[in-house]
């Protein structure tokens, strides 16, 4: 058997993280839920595209995470790999499809990987997934942990606050992200921590971290894309700096083509079509009657 090479020399796979980390060299993950995005995403040199359950608040407006389906995530991931040819694909695993079983909590991340092509999960919380992560871990998924402010609990927290902010929820926070590296994890996110904290496990860790609201010292910053260009509803968190108004953009694009159909400006006759030159129209009565 031939061992075929991956035809990419450039492609980012789990290993190249702890490379970046030891050469102190910092990396970028955005989210992406479709074609176009992830191509733009990829292009741009992001080296790591998350297919997040975000997608619940900024593509189909549940409001929060929890009804985002296993199905919703394989669909955007097929999409995602479509159009990405650089970046380390990482499916999050939605609630309710890793907390039934261990054996069941398998099988769907085997479908993101095999049916979806994504190259690593995600999935929420710490010192009670252990056991998981190292069972999935052996059966050769790279998993990406995630603790700090984990969405999937909104319920359980009550909303969306900065986790941590005593010494002993700091010191337990610490303790989860360094069961979750022993355990077999590749990266651990740190969502809404204190920047202190964020540097402590950044420093004690082997494995990279990837902050989102936990200040500079991670080795990964994530953000979610619609939010970093513009494009989503409602406040945003103080983390996110905003690039570009793409909402802006859009609504200027819209507005502009509807006032031109509306006065006849849009199509010109250069935008649309006209019958080949020798072609006759029979002749047809305007009244048949
Ligand atoms: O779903 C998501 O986009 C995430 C990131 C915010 C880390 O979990």
């Amino acid at each position: 058997m031939a061992y075929l090479q991956p035809d990419k020399p450039e492609k980012v796979y789990v290993p190249a993280l702890r490379a970046a980390k030891e050469r102190n060299e910092k990396l970028v993950c955005l989210t992406a839920y479709d074609y176009p995005t992830a191509r733009i995403v990829d292009e741009a040199g992001v080296e790591i595209i998350l297919v997040g359950d975000s997608m619940g608040n900024v593509i189909h407006g549940y409001g929060n995470t929890i009804p985002v389906t296993l199905d919703e995530i394989l669909s955007a991931v097929k999409a995602v790999k479509r159009g990405s040819n650089r970046a380390l694909i990482v499916a999050d695993m939605p609630y309710g499809s890793y907390h039934t079983g261990e054996n069941t909590a398998v099988r769907n991340a085997l479908v993101l990987m095999k049916d979806g092509g994504a190259e690593a999960v995600k999935l929420e919380g710490g010192r009670n997934r252990v056991e998981l992560v190292k069972r999935l871990v052996g059966e050769e998924i790279p998993v990406m942990a995630h603790i700090g402010l984990t969405p999937q609990s909104v319920h359980k927290l009550g909303g969306y606050s900065v986790q941590g902010k005593t010494a002993d929820t700091a010191a337990r926070l610490i303790e989860d992200a360094k069961m979750l590296e022993e355990a077999g994890a590749f990266a651990v996110v740190l969502e809404l921590v204190p920047r202190e904290i964020a540097e402590i496990v950044t420093r004690e860790l082997t494995i990279s971290t990837v902050g989102i609201g936990a200040g500079v010292d991670c080795d990964i910053q994530v953000l979610v894309l619609h939010d970093l260009i513009g494009l989503s509803f409602g406040r945003l968190p103080r983390f996110v700096r905003q690039y570009a108004n793409i909402r802006e953009v859009m609504t200027e694009a819209i507005t502009k083509w509807t006032e031109d159909v509306k006065s006849g400006n849009y199509p010109e006759k250069s935008e649309s079509y006209g019958l080949p030159k020798d072609v006759k129209m029979k002749e047809t009565k305007s009244d048949p009657f």
